[in-house]
């Protein structure tokens, strides 16, 4: 399988090492009764959550939506809901955990469907986001972000192709 891996763009100890920054970062940011939900991305981010949950210093939930795009090709900016929240987030202070940032069209549909349901504040925190983004200066806005990264198809530390690649440890570039 890792004969498929071009080159290596964020190692395992790199990765580890901006996850102890953000999460104290984040840790100052908020206090423990503000009631700090962070709300995983899946599938995607599922293990930038466990890690980053677990280094947090200030008292938090999980809880986890399931999303994906319509067609990933066209950027149609369309996102289906395969799995709803299992609590209201009324209230809650919300930081999204998200392992990618590509086009911004799930970022962008999750920040407004939260913004409806009242929550005291929605923030997001991306693990890598493609520079393709921030040159467009267009308007998708990440409060904690881990990386930029080349717009090259990206694999590991959850981020798959066809569902492969996603345990691995850092984050690589797939060769075509
Ligand atoms: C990936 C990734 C992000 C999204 C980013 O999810 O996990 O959620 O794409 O792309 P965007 O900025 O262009 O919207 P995907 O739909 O592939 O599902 P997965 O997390 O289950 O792999």
């Amino acid at each position: 399988m890792l004969k498929d891996i071009k080159r290596i763009l964020i190692s395992e100890e790199q990765i580890q090492s901006r996850i102890d920054e953000l999460a104290n970062q984040i840790s100052n940011d908020y206090s423990d009764d503000e009631s700090l939900l962070l709300v995983s991305i899946l599938r995607g981010a599922f293990i930038f959550t466990a890690d980053l949950a677990r280094k947090l210093k200030v008292k938090h939930a999980v809880d986890f939506i399931a999303v994906a795009s319509y067609n990933k090709s066209t950027s149609s900016g369309e996102v289906r809901l395969i799995s709803d929240l299992r609590q209201s987030i009324e209230g809650r202070h919300v930081l999204i955990v998200e392992d990618i940032v590509d086009s911004g069209t799930t970022l962008r549909y999750l920040a407004n469907l939260f913004r409806e349901r009242n929550p005291a504040s929605v923030k997001s925190c991306v693990m890598v986001s493609k520079d393709i983004v921030n040159n467009k200066n267009s308007n998708h806005h990440v409060d904690y972000l881990g990386f930029v990264i080349p717009d090259v198809w990206v694999v590991g530390y959850g981020l798959d192709y066809n569902d492969d690649y996603r345990t691995l440890p850092y984050i690589a570039e797939l060769k075509f």
